[in-house]
């Protein structure tokens, strides 16, 4: 700053001048190598990338946000993304679950992760599909179920391995029909027009969860009390109630009790605020604002 103070005085003699002349130019240089430099070391770093293509996102996600029918809420703007689950679901599962779960075989945004899953993907959780999954012979014991956990040889996947892959006909049937009725319990909002469309599949499938030929209540409970139950509640599996309940803490007599394997207990340790779990069970269950399409 002193130099380019004294360039009216040093440009008086011409050595002077010449000076000046050159230091500009060098100055200009450096602005622009300066420039140069960090615009394409960011391009390539991954990190940057993600970092702008969030952004992005936000931004777009917010505006859609503000124009829902609740609008901005008397908080503020800042609070729209900050209760989305859209938006703030996948980062908590990347931080909290993925060490464990995957989520599409991914840690929820979408990342890549090294080490093989320790417990289920959760992609689906409770939809028909997912369950389909989970009671057929070849995939419970898969990593992508129980394949990972200490449960990979436990009750439900012998009882899935010896007795479901010796259903008869009728009974692979049946438990169609049981797998629409489990998954109705979630009242997810992606198959809220199925459910309603298989009204009277779902009501047989109820029934069937509890006969002789199903034997899921053998172990279970579901709708009624059970105090003999040993394996997991089915009353409303998956629904919002349920994931927030599991999430606060899986080793609960409803759920695995002393068999729980490692998931830790995230409301009772606050680990996480009823918040977080709130907003990762919506999350999972696929339940956020989107526009309704014109
Ligand atoms: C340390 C490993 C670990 C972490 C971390 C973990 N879980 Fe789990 N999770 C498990 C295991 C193992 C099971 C199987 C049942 C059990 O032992 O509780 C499970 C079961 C579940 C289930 C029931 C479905 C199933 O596969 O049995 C849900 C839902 C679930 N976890 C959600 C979550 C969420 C959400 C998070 C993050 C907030 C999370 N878990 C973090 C290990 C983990
Ligand atoms: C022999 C006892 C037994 C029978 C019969 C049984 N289950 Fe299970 N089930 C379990 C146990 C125990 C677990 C927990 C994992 C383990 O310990 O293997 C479980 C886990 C599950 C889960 C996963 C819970 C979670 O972590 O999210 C679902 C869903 C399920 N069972 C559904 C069913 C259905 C549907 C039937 C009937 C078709 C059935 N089970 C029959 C014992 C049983």
């Amino acid at each position: 700053m002193g130099i380019i103070f004294l360039m009216p005085i040093i440009g008086r003699w011409k050595l002077g001048h010449r000076f000046n002349v050159g230091l500009s130019f060098s100055l200009l240089g450096g602005v622009i190598l300066l420039t140069y430099l960090p615009v394409t070391e960011d391009k390539r770093k991954p990190a940057f990338k993600a970092a702008v293509e969030e952004a992005r996102r936000n931004a777009h996600r917010v505006k859609v946000l503000a124009e829902s029918p609740t609008g901005i809420p008397r908080e503020g703007a800042v609070t729209l993304l900050r209760n989305d689950p859209l938006t703030q679901g996948p980062k908590l599962f990347a931080k909290n679950c993925a060490s464990c779960h995957r989520y599409d075989g991914r840690d929820g945004t979408g990342r890549q992760l090294q080490d093989p899953p320790e417990a289920s993907d959760l992609n689906g959780f409770a939809s028909r599909e997912w369950l389909a999954g989970l009671l057929d012979p070849e995939r419970i014991d898969s990593l992508h179920y129980f394949g990972g956990t200490k449960f990979k040889e436990g009750k439900m996947v012998k009882f899935v391995k010896k007795d479901v892959a010796g259903f008869s006909l009728e009974q692979k049937e049946q438990l169609k029909k049981v797998i629409a009725a489990l998954s109705a319990e979630a009242e997810l909002k992606s198959l809220r027009k199925l459910d309603q469309r298989d009204a009277a599949l779902i009501a047989e499938g109820r029934a069937l969860i509890a006969s002789e030929a199903m034997r899921c209540t053998e172990c279970h409970q579901f709708q009624k009390p059970d105090e003999d139950a040993t394996a997991p509640d089915l009353t409303g599996y998956g629904s919002r109630d349920w994931l927030v309940d599991f999430i606060s803490n899986p080793a609960h007599a409803r759920f695995y009790s002393k068999r729980n394997d490692r998931m830790p207990a995230f409301g009772q340790d606050k680990v996480l605020d009823g918040q977080a779990i709130g907003l990762l069970a919506d999350w999972l269950r696929g339940d956020w604002y989107e526009p309704s399409q014109p």
